[in-house]
């Protein structure tokens, strides 16, 4: 089974929020087969829970703290997710390295306590322009898998999502040989730090995701489905990457 997920980032009010959500569960409703998370932001959460009551769609958060509690002013546990009504939350998203200046081990951290908590942490992953450029897309990606997977992973209980900086929000995609290849890529580095078969991994892209592209994407072998950012934000636009998943 396919996976759409989408992430809102710092976008969404309630309204909006309502409508969208409604028509992703509607649409979820009439076609069955794709696993559906949506990332709103974590004021939402509790709201769009109840209104995903019914549905399959699964709620995500877009980061949590590495710690179970304590004085960390405006940071969030991956509890008060769970408690949310999440059941995944993305971890280690470049924009949160970037800005945040999250490191792997903070990424690794985060991702074992999602686990811990019983959430399904979504491991971001992927090289910046400059890196590509000098041929360090490979070597990069894999310092993050090998430093960002923690020891707590088990089969079904993490997803990693292959995010190339220079494609978020840029319309700019890799050819799908270039997504084959560094899914190849992490499959085999994923396998290797977790002892797991890489059958039992997936693996997300994510990075200028729509409606046009979704399908052939998604069909890309190593692709276990898609991370949408602008895209999900738009309800007919994430309906048809819902049903090209199918
Ligand atoms: P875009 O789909 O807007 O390129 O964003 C991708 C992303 O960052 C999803 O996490």
């Amino acid at each position: 089974m396919k996976i759409v997920a989408g992430n809102w980032k710092m976008h969404g009010d309630a309204a909006m929020a309502h409508a969208l959500v409604e028509a992703v569960a509607d649409q979820a409703g009439r076609a069955p087969g794709v696993e559906v998370i949506l990332c709103p932001p974590a004021t939402l959460l509790a709201q769009v829970s109840t209104w995903l009551i019914g549905s399959a769609v699964k709620l995500g958060g877009q980061d949590c703290h590495a710690e179970a509690q304590g004085a960390f002013t405006g940071d969030i546990s991956a509890v008060m997710l769970r408690e949310s009504g999440c059941a995944y939350v993305i971890v280690g998203h470049s924009e949160r390295r970037q800005y945040h200046r999250e490191t792997n081990e903070d990424v690794r951290k985060k991702s074992a306590r999602a686990i811990a908590t019983g959430l399904i942490p979504i491991i971001c992953i992927g090289e910046t322009l400059s890196e590509r450029e000098a041929g360090q897309a490979e070597t990069v990606v894999e310092r993050q898998l090998r430093d960002s997977i923690p020891d707590e992973v088990a089969e079904g209980r993490f997803l990693l999502a292959y995010e190339p900086v220079w494609a978020i929000g840029t319309g700019k995609v890799p050819t799908p040989e270039d997504i084959c290849r560094m899914h190849g890529h992490i499959l085999s580095v994923a396998a290797d730090r977790t002892g797991l078969a890489s059958p039992g991994i997936s693996v997300l892209y994510g990075g200028s995701v729509k409606a046009d592209n979704a399908r052939e994407i998604m069909a890309i072998q190593g692709v276990s489905g898609v991370l949408v950012g602008g895209a999900s934000l738009k309800a007919e636009e994430f309906c048809k990457i819902m049903a090209s998943g199918r």
